[in-house]
C-alpha cells in the first residue's frame, strides 16, 4: 500500500506545523512514512528554493520553470521511490501550488501549467490533498512582508485563494478543506480523522 498526501494554503496557514504532526503520528504508529516539501526535498530543490524564496528578479516565465524544475527531481528522486516501496509520503505543498500561485496568482494560462505539472510529475496525483484555508483578515494580520510572494498585493493572494477553494469545491473526494483559523488540535483531529479512514480502506495511489 502506498499513500501520498499533500498539504496546501496559503503562507501562515500553518500547513507546515501539520505537516510535522501527522509525519510524527504516522511513525509513532510504526508506519513507513516520508515528509518532505516544495520547492525543495533534494540538493537540487534546495538550491532553487534559495532562489524562489529571495527577493531578487526572477521573471514569471522562469520562476514557473523553476518550481517545475524543482518538482520533477522530487518527485524523480524520492516520491516515486518512496511509493514504490510502500512509504506514506507526506509533502508539504505539490502541483495544486503551481496552479494556485502561478495560474490563479499570476495569470498563467491553466492548460499550460497543466501540461508543466503533468511533464514534472509524470502524471502522478495525490491521493488526498489538504487544503488549510485562512480568511483574508487573518491572513494580513500575521504576516510581515518577507519573500517574493509575501510581498504580494492583497489581491494576488485573494486569487490565490480562490483557486484553491475552487479547487477544492471540485473535487471533494480528494481534497480536505479546512478552516485554518481553528485551534491546532481541532485541525489535527479533522486531519486525522480523514487520513484513518483512508487507512483502513487500504487508500492506492498508482505509480
Ligand atoms: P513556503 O512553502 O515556505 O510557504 O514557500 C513557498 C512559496 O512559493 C509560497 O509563497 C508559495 C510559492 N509557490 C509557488 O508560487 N508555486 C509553487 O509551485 C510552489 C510549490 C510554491
Amino acid at each position: 500500500m502506498s499513500l501520498f498526501i499533500t498539504f496546501e494554503g496559503g503562507e501562515g496557514s500553518g500547513k507546515s506545523t501539520q505537516t510535522r504532526v501527522l509525519h510524527q503520528r504516522l511513525s509513532s504508529k510504526g508506519i513507513p512514512v516520508l515528509l518532505t516539501y516544495e520547492p525543495g526535498g533534494t540538493p537540487l530543490g534546495q538550491q532553487i528554493r534559495r532562489w524562489l524564496k529571495g527577493t531578487g528578479d526572477i521573471d514569471p516565465q522562469a520562476e514557473l520553470l523553476l518550481f517545475t524544475a524543482s518538482r520533477a527531481q522530487l518527485v524523480a528522486a524520492v516520491i516515486r521511490p518512496s511509493l514504490k516501496n510502500g512509504t506514506v509520503v507526506i509533502c508539504d505543498r505539490f502541483y495544486h501550488s503551481t496552479i494556485a500561485y502561478q495560474g490563479y496568482g499570476r495569470g498563467f494560462s491553466l492548460e499550460l501549467i497543466q501540461a508543466t505539472n503533468n511533464f514534472a510529475t509524470g502524471g502522478l496525483k495525490p491521493d488526498l490533498i489538504v487544503l488549510l484555508d485562512l480568511p483574508m483578515e487573518y491572513r494580513l494580520s500575521r504576516k510581515t512582508p518577507g519573500d517574493r510572494f509575501e510581498r504580494e498585493e492583497t489581491a494576488f493572494h485573494q486569487r490565490v485563494r480562490n483557486g484553491y477553494l475552487k479547487m477544492a469545491n471540485e473535487d471533494p473526494e480528494r481534497w480536505l478543506l479546512i478552516d485554518g483559523s481553528l485551534r491546532k488540535k481541532e485541525i489535527e483531529r479533522i486531519i486525522w480523522e480523514r487520513i484513518e479512514q483512508l487507512l483502513t480502506s487500504g487508500g492506492f495511489c498508482s505509480v
